[in-house]
């Protein structure tokens, strides 16, 4: 496995090999990440990953600084799970004008759910996962389905922009307890990590509800959200969407997904659940 820190050096390996699969990551790898790349070899003899900490889809008080850089522990997974690449440009090799000038505009979507509660931050995502597309000329990426919106965005896209790449989805990887593997797990305390779950078992319970024949999605989310808020959760949303085109889920749609973004203490955490009723 090879780690490569410019554009230049990536262009050429790009030239020298047939069809390339490839995962974009912040790094501070987990098991989730592993299966992202697990799924990568099945379309493709070889794998590229990416590790870069984007500055441009954090907010103003967010977690940038903080956000851990782990390239070595990260390249030491990458190597184990049979990456061949893993690019891991700087920030000057990225953004070398310091202010990105163009931008990737996702459309109304992008201020809604997430986005409602982090401005910007799917321009952000866009435009870097834009650049790197650009880079890494892979004819397919990976990704999570934990960053549901994340992942709708994308294959927006890449439909919209006529990208040539596919975009494989790929299910969420949770601890045993049900909480979804996520980089920033590793900010919660170890109360604030029993308490975590909390967020798949009421995605669950909403589930179940559903498949039972409940239709009253507002009822169930402020359900979720009572609880979660007696608990002490400050939640941004609790929401039951069309899983195709991310609408408001109306009375008559058979597949959902049913979305959470709450905070304990300072760590704001995301999960989801597909419902096919
Ligand atoms: O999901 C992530 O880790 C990031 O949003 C991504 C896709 C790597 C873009 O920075």
């Amino acid at each position: 496995m090879q780690i490569i820190h410019t554009i230049e050096e990536l262009r050429a390996w790009r030239k020298s090999v047939g069809k390339v699969a490839f995962v974009p990551t912040m790094g501070n790898l987990h098991a989730g990440h592993m299966a992202l790349v697990r799924e990568a070899r099945k379309h493709a003899d070889h794998v590229a990953v990416s590790i870069f900490v984007n500055r441009l889809q954090f907010g103003q008080g967010e977690d940038f600084d903080r956000y851990p850089r782990t390239l070595q522990a990260d390249a030491a997974l990458l190597e184990q799970e049979g990456a061949e690449i893993v690019f891991a440009p700087d920030e000057k090799e990225l953004y070398p004008r310091v202010v990105q000038q163009y931008k990737v505009e996702p459309p109304a979507i992008q201020d809604e759910l997430c986005g409602a509660f982090r401005p910007g931050h799917f321009r952000g995502v866009a435009t870097v996962v834009t650049k790197l597309f650009n880079i890494v000329g892979a004819d397919v990426a990976c990704f999570g389905k934990k960053d549901y919106q994340q992942l709708f965005i994308i294959k927006s896209m890449v439909d919209d922009l006529n990208m040539p790449i596919e975009i494989v989805p790929v299910d969420t990887g949770r601890a045993e307890d049900g909480l979804a593997l996520s980089s920033r797990n590793g900010y919660l305390t170890p109360e604030q990590r029993a308490e975590a779950p909390r967020l798949y078992y009421h995605l669950s319970r909403m589930k179940t509800a559903i498949l039972a024949g409940e239709r009253d999605h507002a009822t169930l989310a402020q359900q979720t959200s009572d609880d979660l808020t007696a608990r002490g959760w400050q939640v941004d949303y609790v929401e039951t969407r069309n899983a195709d085109n991310l609408k408001p889920a109306t009375h008559t749609d058979h597949r959902l997904v049913i979305l959470i973004a709450a905070r304990i203490g300072s760590t704001r955490l995301i999960d989801n659940i597909e419902v096919f009723c």
